[in-house]
């Protein structure tokens, strides 16, 4: 039996991918850019084995068996790797005939799946780049891209680290739709971000339908899609000049510009919620106190903010936002995950943050408690790791080790 775990990170989108041109092959409508967030916070590990004993492919997700003869996506996965790996056979007698065997698949998030939090690019990233290394493809992590982004279009920016742009194309056969790396973690250590888990609910639209439903039905997005090379751009040269202003601008204005083709989707949909309004108000009167950008906002097709800002900003902002949006009596002790120790003893007042004479410290109300869930803080990272056999998932029967029945 041959078996390999790895973990994979989460991206968020600054420029965010809105639209298939293809559904089959999954080929974006425009290019986009994320970055993507350490997994010492958030991440998928994923074990794969392979063994001639094995008589079907199968997958537990959080250690419970899932049904996949219906999964296509997956299914995609399986076979693009299996192919390589079957002319690596081809071309030497001496390798295992891995292409052939059924595979065993874990997958586990390190987050509560409660946490609201997007795992699918995580996930998908987790298994191609584990399928990959148990089949020791001698692929470049851009090529490795092409077969994720069939898996979940996000999930092909989590192979790489930092910061991450996935290239549309233009091939009808989806060959040139691949992520490449526009910097590494190292460049810009000084940007972070705070996650604000405003909903732990399954969203109401997911994004595989709700970006169908906008091209069929958006006229603004046409006019978004003309304005998105222009955006990357502006964006790559943000980020390669370490220049927040800029970054904050586009990072904002580019979360607005989705939730705006959204809204005009026919009929609507809605991602945002009081709360996230809220949030976005706050950081706009935040940033204009001191009249420059300290902060940005950005928010995915749901109501979670994920907060841009330099290091030195983030101690001021946690407090903010924990004073309006307080936690809940219960779940006081989890409300904010502290893993960098921006506060002596992970302590956090409630305190009313005194910002600057600027701050209209009224801009929005203290909202009821428990609006937001969690903070956690995090930072960019790198990009998926191989994790040594001991911390498999999986058993030498290749069965998950905390099997939920
Ligand atoms: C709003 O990658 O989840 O997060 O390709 O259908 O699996 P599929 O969609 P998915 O869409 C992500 C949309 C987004 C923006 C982004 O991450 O760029």
């Amino acid at each position: 039996m041959a078996s390999v775990t790895c973990t994979a990170p989460v991206n968020i989108a600054v420029v965010k991918y809105w639209g298939k041109r293809d559904t089959q092959l999954i080929l974006p409508t425009n290019d986009s850019l994320s970055v993507t967030l350490s997994q010492d916070i958030l991440h998928s590990k994923t074990s794969i084995s392979a063994s001639k004993e094995y008589t079907q492919d199968r997958l537990w997700l959080n250690g419970k068996e899932e049904d996949i003869t219906n999964n296509k996506r997956m299914h995609n996965c399986f076979r693009e790797t299996r192919a390589l790996r079957k002319k690596m056979e081809e071309q030497d007698s001496s390798l295992t005939p891995l292409s052939t065997y059924c595979l065993h698949v874990c997958s586990e998030n390190n987050f509560p799946t409660a946490a609201g939090l997007a795992s699918s690019a995580s996930g998908l990233a987790a298994l191609v780049f584990t399928l990959a290394k148990l089949f020791d493809l001698p692929i470049s992590m851009s090529d490795l891209s092409r077969i994720a982004r069939q898996g979940s279009g996000s999930s092909c920016r989590s192979l790489f680290g930092g910061f991450v742009a996935w290239e549309m194309g233009d091939q009808e056969d989806g060959s040139d739709s691949r992520a490449v790396q526009i910097a590494p973690d190292t460049h810009w250590p000084e940007l972070e971000a705070l996650i604000c888990v405003v909903s732990d609910a399954k969203k109401g639209t997911s994004s595989t339908s709700g970006m169908q439903q906008t091209i069929e039905t958006s006229r603004l997005m046409k006019e978004r899609l003309q304005l998105v090379p222009e955006l990357m751009d502006a964006m790559t040269k943000a980020i390669l000049d370490k220049d927040f202003q800029s970054f904050a601008e586009l990072t904002m204005r580019d979360s607005n510009q989705f939730h705006c083709v959204c809204l005009d989707t026919f009929p609507p949909i809605f991602y945002l919620n009081d709360t996230s309004r809220g949030i976005i108000k706050l950081i706009h009167e935040y940033n204009a106190s001191y009249g420059t950008y300290k902060a940005a906002y950005t928010f995915d097709a749901g109501p979670n903010a994920v907060i841009y800002a330099p290091k030195e900003n983030m101690k001021e902002i946690v407090q903010m936002i924990a004073h309006y949006f307080p936690p809940s009596e219960e779940k006081k002790s989890t409300y904010f995950t502290d893993p960098y120790h921006l506060f002596e003893n992970g302590k956090l007042s409630g305190d009313r943050p005194i910002i600057n004479d600027s701050f209209n410290s009224s801009v929005i109300p203290v909202y009821p408690a428990g609006s937001v869930g969690r903070l956690l803080h995090t930072k960019v990272h790198d990009g998926p790791r191989v994790l040594s056999n001991d911390q498999s998932l999986l058993n030498a029967e290749g069965i998950p080790k905390n099997l939920i029945q």
